[in-house]
């Protein structure tokens, strides 16, 4: 894509798909993003054929020419360290962040990462102008650009503008110790139709808005002074099932989860955890419930072993380097004690996998273990479920996390409460085909019924349909 032409389809997200990865020759490679947003939103751009404005993950870049990578239109837009810093690790995952995810961490108010999340956002709403072609449609998302729609309704009243939530949005009590609560709300208001999660996320948003901007709403809708509507409403998100499944059947992913089930001495069971290394997935106090059944003689490391997989993640921030120490000392300790030669209780890897790596460990896995304090929706529960085409394999699920209030049928679990969650692991654990079987086939109806196509389509349709206000406007 040259720097003039312009789509009818923009998608504005923090990060680009693909991270760029330079390498000790000077030469350059990129390899996919970490995390949910791009692994749902991915296919959406290749679907629709759009382009994708974002950062590409390194500071301090000259600014990168728009490229295709892939068969994907990609518009970079870079920042300094310092923005990275301010902006990245600052506001959007030091404030922002811990403050959505029900302030599992304490956030921190700095008036200078405010200053810099303004600058950025401004940036990103700049380049969304350049890049959308008259009447585009321009999908904003998460909680990185709060600000861009209003911003670039601002420069570009002609657009169509969706902006979409991939966190939970909280409560009013937790939203309002932000000093900028104002401005995000405004910020967001720029859009045409704002979309959440889950019905509650939407429902908090209307309720502060009511409350904190005063403008009238009416069930999901919010009516700006000018007779403007803006809709806000849930989309829940979802994966794309079939590739996952497609790939999961492959021979090259059977043999491998073969292989993994092998090197890990054919246990009777394998738990499974998958997750970015971040405090609210709640990794430490599920290892520590698993290390607790087999310090007790509920499990013995010969029938069950756990796999970890955390994915490197904002590892600048302190929090992140403090869990990270945590988990890998706990980790270290419950192999001591329990491991026996060739066969440590829990195998940790701190790394990214590519994706048919991830499926065979999907297929190899007994019991997924998937224990957020707070999720917007967690994508590994719904990509576990797609892989299970054998209807095999138990859930273990957190009720705190989005995916919950679809996937019913998992165990679900509060992961606050150690013991009750050593109960349903051992429930799942012990669990029959039967039993398993059922509870797989009806969430497997959720997750083929409800993939990421039907959640982009569902809400493109809802923002095609919000009136046109400003022609009434330019024609009165
Ligand atoms: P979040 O968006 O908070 O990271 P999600 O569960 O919604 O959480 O999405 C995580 C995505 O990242 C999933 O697509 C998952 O497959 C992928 N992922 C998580 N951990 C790893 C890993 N260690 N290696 C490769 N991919 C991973
Ligand atoms: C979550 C967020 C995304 C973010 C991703 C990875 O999925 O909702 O916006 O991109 O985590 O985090 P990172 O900080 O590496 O972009």
């Amino acid at each position: 894509m040259s720097r003039t032409s312009k789509a009818d389809l923009v998608i504005v997200a923090n990060r680009l798909p693909v991270d760029r990865v330079s390498q000790p020759d000077g030469s350059v490679t990129w390899r996919p993003s970490p995390g949910g947003l791009v692994t749902a939103l991915e296919p959406v751009l290749r679907a629709n054929d759009g382009a994708w404005i974002g950062w590409p993950g390194s500071a301090d870049e000259d600014e990168i020419e728009p490229f295709v990578e892939n068969g994907l239109s990609l518009v970079p837009v870079s920042m300094s360290s310092q923005e990275v810093e301010e902006f990245y690790e600052g506001f959007s995952n030091g404030t922002l962040w811990p403050l959505y995810h029900d302030v599992v961490a304490k956030p921190e108010f700095h008036r200078e990462w405010w200053e810099s999340y303004v600058a950025v956002n401004r940036r990103f709403a700049d380049r969304a102008a350049e890049v959308a072609a008259d009447g585009a449609t321009v999908w904003v998302q998460d909680y990185q650009l709060q600000l861009v729609p209003q911003m670039l309704r601002e420069q570009r009243p002609d657009l169509r503008i969706g902006f979409y939530l991939h966190i939970p949005f909280p409560p009013a009590e937790l939203f309002s110790q932000l000093p900028w609560r104002r401005q995000i709300l405004e910020g967001l208001l720029g859009a045409d139709l704002i979309g959440f999660q889950l019905p509650g996320a939407a429902a908090n948003f209307v309720r502060l808005v009511r409350s904190r901007v005063g403008h009238k709403t009416h069930r999901d809708t919010i009516y700006l002074p000018d007779g403007r509507p803006v809709k806000a409403t849930a989309f829940p998100i979802s994966i794309d099932t079939a590739g996952f499944e497609e790939l999961a059947r492959s021979s090259g992913v059977d043999e491998r989860a073969a292989e993994i089930r092998e090197a890990l001495g054919n246990p009777r069971k394998i738990f499974l955890g998958v997750d970015r290394l971040d405090y609210t997935k709640g990794i430490y106090s599920r290892l520590r419930a698993f290390g607790e059944l087999v310090r007790d003689g509920h499990l013995d490391v010969e029938d069950a072993v756990f796999v970890q997989v955390a994915t490197p993640s904002r590892e600048r921030v302190e929090q992140y380097r403090i869990l990270r120490d945590d988990i890998e000392r706990l980790v270290g300790r419950i192999n001591g004690d329990h491991g026996r030669i060739g066969r440590p209780a829990i195998s940790y890897m701190h790394v990214s996998y590519p994706r048919d790596e991830m499926t065979a460990l999907y297929r190899a896995a007994d019991i997924m273990v998937v224990t957020p304090f707070r999720d917007g929706m967690n994508l590994v529960a719904k990509e576990y479920v797609a892989c299970r085409f054998d209807n095999k394999g138990a859930l273990v699920l957190s009720e705190f996390a989005g995916a919950a209030q679809e996937l019913r049928q998992a165990w679900l679990v509060n992961p606050y409460d150690i013991d009750g969650m050593k109960a349903s692991l051992l429930e799942a654990y012990a669990a029959d085909d039967k039993e398993t079987g059922r509870r797989m086939r009806a969430m497997r109806k959720t997750v083929v019924a409800n993939d990421v196509s039907k959640w982009a389509r569902d809400f493109l349709d809802e923002l095609a349909a919000v009136p046109d206000h400003h022609d009434k406007t330019v024609r009165r």
